[in-house]
């Protein structure tokens, strides 16, 4: 499964790229304005830190200016991947974009067909948001199941991204039904390290170690 990160912080970005285990970064219009930086100008920094897919999002809900937003995005660097919003509007962008051989996400799918949709469409990724569906009462793993079944059923191309992650157990049952991709907040890949045994054994073991008085090397 590959790993994206969900932020336009750069600091954060390049942290977890050197520990060589980062496939791609993902960005939406709240995040940027997060970092309180030039859009495309942070988008620009983040293709030089991260060699994969980053995705930019458009924010007009037109065909055309949608259209027309993707021209100056993909112009930033080859890596970039054009985020649309799972609408009819959107799909026609996909299927334009895609059609033109350029990288095309999905973003803000909440059902199966809607995924359905966005892969006939030529998508290169689909964006469910797991999390966002957990909080309204809908359980998001199946909703990743459910598409994992039809993309198989169809032989799609097209990557199950799983999006709006919130915590480790997520990434785990979206590993178990064999999602392509998932993208996670910092904090959430940094957590996946983390177990309280691993830390209890390396004080265990060097503790032995100093009681050996040796030294390597
Ligand atoms: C994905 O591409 C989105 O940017 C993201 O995962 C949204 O997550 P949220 O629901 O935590 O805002």
């Amino acid at each position: 499964m590959k790993f994206f990160v969900d932020t336009a912080d750069t600091a954060e970005i390049t942290e977890l790229a050197a520990t060589g285990l980062l496939d791609g970064v993902t960005t939406n219009p709240s995040l940027i304005q997060k970092a309180g930086r030039d859009f495309i100008e942070v988008v620009r920094e983040i293709c030089g830190i991260v060699p994969g897919p980053v995705s930019a999002e458009v924010v007009a809900l037109d065909h055309d200016g949608m259209m027309r937003e993707a021209e100056i995005l993909r112009k930033v660097a080859d890596n970039v991947c054009i985020k649309v919003p799972l609408t009819i509007d959107g799909l026609k962008t996909c299927k334009a974009l895609s059609s033109d051989g350029t990288m095309v996400n999905v973003t803000l799918c909440f059902s199966a067909n809607q995924a359905l949709l966005a892969a006939k469409a030529g998508a290169s990724f689909i964006s469910p948001f797991v999390g966002r569906h957990d909080d309204v009462g809908f359980d998001g793993m199946q909703l990743i199941a459910d598409i994992r079944t039809i993309y198989d059923n169809y032989d799609f191309g097209t990557e199950i991204l799983v999006a709006s992650v919130r915590h480790p157990v997520h990434v785990l049952e979206s590993a178990k039904i064999g999602a392509d991709v998932m993208t996670a907040p910092p904090a959430v890949i940094r957590a996946l390290f983390n177990h309280p045994l691993t830390e209890k054994g390396i004080q265990g073991f060097l503790a032995d170690w100093a009681k050996t008085g040796q030294k390597i090397g």
